[in-house]
């Protein structure tokens, strides 16, 4: 009987999502203030622009990056609301093995409706098994469900290419701490606020070499009031709990050495420093 309903709450999930995989961000720079994603400074050499989209509509945007199988960062409109997190994880069937659809998500079907392996689809992202047997980590979300209203769009947020593996007291504690009590202070008067949550990568890896642990995780907003706007950023050791609160210039700065790709620029200059 359980495994009947399991089947069925399966099934009924199979047609739900699909992402769309592109070569920039053009169905998705809604999710960007003003439009403008950051700068080329943050891609990786093998890099995947992935519109997250299910349920037909498209929810937040993710840079993913094919060889250590994590986001760099996803970006998304803050709008924490009502609803259910997923209990099932999306693969997305385009990072990689092409040309196939942009339909569905869970592993399950994407094997079934292809005909491919787990193994082809773990080619260029991280799957499931990557993220067994985490010792000390977690799924850390880049753009959390807490941040998103209504099912569609926390259920959007479940997917792999959205998730690093992030220090489990990090992810409980203090970032816990930064995304559910500093964001609803800091946006109190806030209209509008843009998000870009990203992960610097480390020099470790879970899963057999395939999957890199990030050495550091950092976020930056941009916000809209009534009469000005705000920006403000924090960043964070991916190896104990604790955050920094920076400006959004020191974070880029942070960023350009880490990163060591040029100078980093995450928002439009119209918003501050
Ligand atoms: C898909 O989205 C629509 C519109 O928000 C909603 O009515 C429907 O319940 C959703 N489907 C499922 C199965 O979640
Ligand atoms: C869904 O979330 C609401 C709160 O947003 C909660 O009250 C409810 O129990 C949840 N339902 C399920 C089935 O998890
Ligand atoms: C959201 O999903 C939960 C199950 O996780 C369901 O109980 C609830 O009715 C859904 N809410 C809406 C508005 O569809
Ligand atoms: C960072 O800023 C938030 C919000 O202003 C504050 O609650 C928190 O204590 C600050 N953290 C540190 C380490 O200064
Ligand atoms: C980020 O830069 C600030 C100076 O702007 C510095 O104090 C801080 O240690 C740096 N943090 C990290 C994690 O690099």
């Amino acid at each position: 009987m359980l495994g009947l309903l399991l089947l069925q709450v399966l099934a009924s999930c199979l047609w739900l999502g699909h992402s769309e995989v592109v070569t920039s961000f053009g169905s998705c720079h809604g999710f960007f203030s003003d439009r403008i994603p950051p700068n080329n400074a943050l891609n990786p050499q093998n890099p995947a622009w992935i519109c997250q989209h299910f349920n037909n509509s498209y929810h937040y945007a993710t840079l993913y990056d094919r060889d250590r199988r994590i986001p760099v960062y996803s970006a998304y409109k803050y709008e924490p609301g009502p609803g259910n997190r997923s209990k099932l994880w999306y693969a997305e069937p385009q990072v990689g093995v092409s040309p196939y659809s942009k339909d569905i998500d869970t592993e399950k079907s994407i094997r079934n409706r292809y005909k491919i392996t787990l193994q082809q689809i773990g080619q260029s992202q991280a799957i499931n098994q990557d993220y067994n047997n985490l010792q000390g980590l977690d799924r850390g979300h880049l753009s959390p469900s807490g941040h998103q209203s209504g099912n569609n769009s926390k259920w959007a947020t479940f997917t792999l290419t959205n998730i690093v593996p992030q220090n489990s007291a990090l992810n409980k504690g203090q970032w816990n701490i930064y995304q559910s009590k500093t964001m609803p202070q800091h946006t109190k008067d806030c209209t509008t606020t843009y998000v870009i949550t990203g992960a610097v990568p480390g020099n470790t890896y879970i899963s057999n070499n395939r999957v890199n642990v990030p050495s550091h995780i950092w976020s930056a907003a941009c916000c809209q009031t009534n009469t000005i706007r705000r920006t403000w950023a924090v960043i964070a050791e991916n190896n104990r709990n604790q955050v920094q609160n920076l400006t959004r210039s020191q974070l880029e700065g942070n960023l350009t050495q880490l990163y060591g790709r040029g100078q980093v620029s995450l928002f439009h200059s119209a918003c501050p420093p």
